[in-house]
């Protein structure tokens, strides 16, 4: 395939929706975390002057959201001087954090700065399992970020990572969301890539826990009423159809990583045979439109079998090009959670392993510099 043959059927706008992961460090130690496994080895940092010209370069090319995230992006204390050129630029700004590092004077820059809008993470509803999961002692100092937020007068956005290990706290969970104050909480089920897939078979729901789930969190949708909005996503190994990932490559969504590579997702990288230039080679408006790692899984003319015949194909473009690389050895193949694709017995196999409680030998694997060098070497 060429690289312009997976454009016949797409028009290429422009990125709507900035991703900086401005770095991969990080305090916390998440066995689900969604940074490359091989983190370690793409340590070099942009620099503030190169990041304010990724932001200026975005939103001349049209993009209109911008968010910080990491690793945890507090760790940059220029984070304050990107948010503000950010804002002077007109993005609608976010971050997402763990809220390691934000102290009362951090979230007044912050606010002087202009951001629009925190999301803050959480692990559980228990000191114990969050500071397990995260192999930190944050539980507390998340709670104080809480009323922080709530004090400068930001909508309290909270999301937590759900996963066999607290699916069954979620009435707890949600509980405290409310009484924190949360305006919204994202209840994502864990999504197996990077981390999460190393350590699949201890984070894997089983179908009953996962119903359990929905229905708990319908109930309290009717108890609260609207004063809390409540997003449940499912695992999409659970789910009859693949998911239309990052909204289609290249479409809306544009990652730039800690060292300056620009990616249709976070985790494109890994895929062999695509390159994807780094913002110090070239400017985001020919790697945009013009690189072949950009082009190559734009639109449907990429496509073969089953794919390429699916009356579903302009609905979910095959699903999510990694999960078809990490599942089918294949990144043009149909995403292995489809029930048409060859592969979809390895995606039943595991929800079989969960559903009869089947856990892995090998213990979970906690995110960390020593384990992203071991796994980026094995
Ligand atoms: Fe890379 Fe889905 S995460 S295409």
């Amino acid at each position: 395939m060429n690289a312009l043959s997976g454009l016949k059927s797409a028009v290429v706008g422009p990125p709507l929706w900035l991703l900086a992961e401005v770095t991969y460090r990080c305090p916390l130690h998440c066995v689900f975390c969604y940074n490359p496994t091989d983190y370690a080895r793409h340590e070099d940092e942009l620099s503030t002057d190169e990041w304010l010209r990724v932001l200026r370069e975005a939103r001349a090319l049209g993009a209109v959201q911008c968010g910080f995230s990491g690793g945890e992006p507090l760790l940059r204390d220029d984070l304050e001087l990107m948010v503000a050129e950010a804002h002077r630029l007109g993005f609608y700004t976010n971050l997402l954090t763990s809220g390691v590092g934000l102290t009362e004077e951090r979230c007044a820059a912050l606010k002087a700065a202009g951001l629009d809008h925190i999301q803050l993470s959480f692990q559980d509803s228990s000191r114990e399992v969050n500071d397990f999961l995260s192999s930190t002692k944050t539980f507390a100092l998340k709670q104080r970020v809480g009323e922080m937020l709530k004090a400068q007068g930001w909508p309290m956005v909270m999301n937590v990572v759900i996963h066999r290990l607290n699916i069954d706290h979620i009435d707890r969970i949600i509980a405290m969301a409310h009484e924190l104050g949360a305006e919204y909480l994202e209840l994502a089920n864990s999504q197996y890539y990077s981390w999460a897939l190393e350590n699949r078979g201890h984070l894997m729901p089983s179908r009953a826990q996962l119903q359990r789930a929905e229905a708990i969190t319908d109930e309290w949708r009717r108890k609260l009423d609207g004063q809390m909005k409540l997003f449940f996503v499912s695992p999409d190994y659970h789910e009859a159809r693949p998911k239309k990932c990052m909204n289609g490559w290249g479409n809306v969504f544009l990652t730039i990583t800690p060292d300056g590579a620009a990616l249709p997702c976070h985790t494109a990288r890994m895929l062999p045979g695509l390159s994807f230039p780094t913002v110090r080679e070239r400017d985001l408006k020919s790697i945009w439109y013009d690189s072949e790692g950009f082009n190559a899984y734009r639109g449907t003319g990429w496509m073969k079998e089953p794919c390429a015949s699916c009356d579903k194909k302009e609905e979910d473009l095959g699903g999510c090009r990694c999960q078809a690389y990490m599942l089918a050895k294949d990144a043009a193949a149909a995403d292995p959670v489809c029930a048409k694709s060859p592969q979809h017995g390895v995606v039943q196999a595991a929800v079989a392993a969960a559903d009869a409680g089947r856990l892995p030998e090998q213990p979970l694997i906690f995110r960390g510099r020593a384990e992203s060098l071991r796994l980026s070497t094995s």
